[in-house]
């Protein structure tokens, strides 16, 4: 239509994932362009019918991939994860770190405006959230998202950083309890909800370059400290609404 704005268009990395999904469900009925990302051709059909505008077959421990993925993109949001493995423990050559930092890379140069990244409760100043077992089952992966969280806060990108605490597939909850380093909250908290908070971070002033932990009331396992109150901005991912960048 002559005169109305071009729609941003977002990224969604690993949106052939369990969050992913949820992103395409949250950003399908705004006015955002999503692009989509899997490996593997097999998902394309899927994502478009989650309501991807466009899908790119990438693998983003190949820089290059994440150069052509980010390519006239505003706004990136990072879902990858590793799937079950080994090198959860041992670490190595994860997507978490090696993938995220590339795609981060890439949006440093494509001049994307602002970088959303789920990364989990445990890793960094967050530890106290995650048991000892638990966090010895995942150290690898712990060490590797720390590295990215890292490469994204020095990147001079806007961002958030999302540490949601155990994932379920339970629908959205609608709230979620914030906390923000240092031992914080613990528990638990359905992707949907994730994927909410996540997908209006861009448009919500006071998540502007902060990194925060997440669970649902419902799932908080202890009770919360160092809790912030954020005000998303998740009534503007609705149709018909300007999105206006933080
Ligand atoms: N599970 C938990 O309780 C928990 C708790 C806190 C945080 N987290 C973190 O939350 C994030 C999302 O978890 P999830 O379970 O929702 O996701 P998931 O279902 O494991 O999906 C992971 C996504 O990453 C993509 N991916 C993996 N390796 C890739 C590569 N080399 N290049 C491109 N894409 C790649 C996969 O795409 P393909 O289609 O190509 O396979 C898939 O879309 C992860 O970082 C996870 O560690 C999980």
């Amino acid at each position: 239509m002559a005169g109305s704005p071009t729609p941003d268009r977002v990224l969604v990395a690993g949106a052939s994932g369990a969050t992913g999904e949820e992103l395409l469900s949250v950003l399908r009925p705004t006015d955002l362009s999503v692009r989509a990302t899997t490996r593997s051709y097999a998902n394309v059909d899927t994502l478009e019918r989650h309501g991807a505008d466009e899908v790119v077959v990438a693998d983003f421990f190949e820089s290059s991939d994440a150069v052509a993925a980010v390519e006239n993109c505003d706004i990136v949001y990072c879902a990858l994860g590793t799937p079950p493995s080994l090198r959860h423990v041992t670490g190595g050559k994860l997507v978490d770190r090696t993938g995220v930092i590339n795609l981060v890379t890439a949006a440093i140069a494509a001049d994307v405006s602002y970088f959303v990244l789920e990364s989990a409760i445990g890793v960094g100043n967050s530890k106290a959230g995650l048991s000892l077992p638990a966090r010895l089952l995942i150290r690898g992966s712990l060490r590797a998202k720390r590295d990215a969280e890292t490469a994204l806060r020095r990147s001079g990108l806007r961002y958030t950083i999302i540490r949601p605490g155990s994932l379920t597939n339970e629908p959205p909850s609608g709230e979620v309890v914030v906390g923000e380093g240092g031992d914080s909250v613990s528990g638990s908290i359905p992707r949907a909800d994730v994927a909410r908070v996540m997908a209006a971070s861009p448009f919500t002033p006071d998540a502007r370059n902060r990194t925060v932990e997440v669970v649902s009331r419902d799932g908080l396992s202890s009770a919360p400290t160092n809790r912030v109150n954020i005000d998303w901005a998740d009534d503007l991912l609705t149709s018909g609404h300007e999105h206006r960048r933080v």
